[in-house]
């Protein structure tokens, strides 16, 4: 039987960062136009070091590679410290040679919201879509900012951020919580499962839980990252931590 996703488990964060920029490494050797998905938060800034270590060896051009974000705080700047555009400018975008043209996120401060995300929508499109997107999970198994309901959005929306994730994301905005904004713009997960191949990324016992959840567990609103067994080509790249509450077999 083919199991959606797929599991891959390693020794450590390092290793399954090190496997994951091989892996972008040489889908850019093959397509150097690649259109890559991308996530923010603590789970990737092993990745972005990675990628960002293989350029300066030479190994990776970045120069037209697209990327899209998946998410962005709603009622900020995109040049306050706090967003997520500022996130990808110190840990990935500014450390290698991506045309700042081709990086893509959504805009915090539109004013129509709505709009704002049917253009991100459009530009996907325009794009030829995601070839690769890369996710990280919340510890409830949100996805993007697609977060735990009993409805979840197909297309590009404004969220309202659950109090855990506001909580989780506080060191963004010097460690208060209450700074954190209310509200985020994330691709829906339609969105997400078109993507032609999705890697979720998981390190940590904290994830642990809900690793064994996406893997086992029924597909539901209540867990957003479940619906990666609908897709075609998902894997999820774990440390042993993230790993521990899975069976050599599940
Ligand atoms: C952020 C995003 C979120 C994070 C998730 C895990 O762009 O899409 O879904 O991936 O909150 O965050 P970390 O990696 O900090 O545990």
């Amino acid at each position: 039987m083919i199991r959606s996703p797929r599991v891959a488990v390693f020794a450590d964060a390092a290793a399954v960062a090190r496997s994951l920029a091989r892996r972008v490494a040489d889908a850019i050797r093959a397509k150097p136009t690649l259109v890559l998905g991308l996530p923010t938060g603590r789970t990737p800034l092993a990745l972005y070091a990675e990628l960002s270590r293989l350029h300066e060896a030479g190994e990776i051009d970045f120069s037209r590679v697209t990327t899209f974000n998946l998410d962005e705080f709603y009622g900020i700047p995109s040049d306050h410290p706090g967003s997520y555009r500022s996130f990808m400018r110190t840990h990935f975008f500014g450390r290698v040679n991506i045309d700042p043209a081709r990086t893509h996120l959504l805009d915090g401060s539109a004013a129509d919201a709505a709009a704002e995300c049917e253009r991100y929508e459009r530009a996907i499109e325009d794009a030829g879509g995601i070839a690769l997107q890369i996710l990280g999970i919340g510890t409830n198994g949100h996805i993007g900012f697609n977060e735990p309901a009993p409805e979840l959005e197909a297309r590009t929306h404004r969220v309202t951020l659950k109090p855990e994730t506001r909580r989780s994301n506080a060191a963004l905005f010097g460690g208060r919580e209450e700074d954190v904004p209310r509200e985020a713009l994330s691709m829906g997960m339609g969105t997400i499962l078109q993507a032609r191949a999705v890697v979720l990324l998981a390190t940590g016992a904290p994830k642990a839980a809900c690793v064994e959840r996406v893997v086992n567990g029924p597909i539901t609103t209540a867990l957003p990252a479940s619906f990666l067994q609908l897709h075609p080509d998902a894997v999820l790249m774990l440390d042993e931590p993230a790993a521990a509450r899975l069976t050599p077999n599940s």
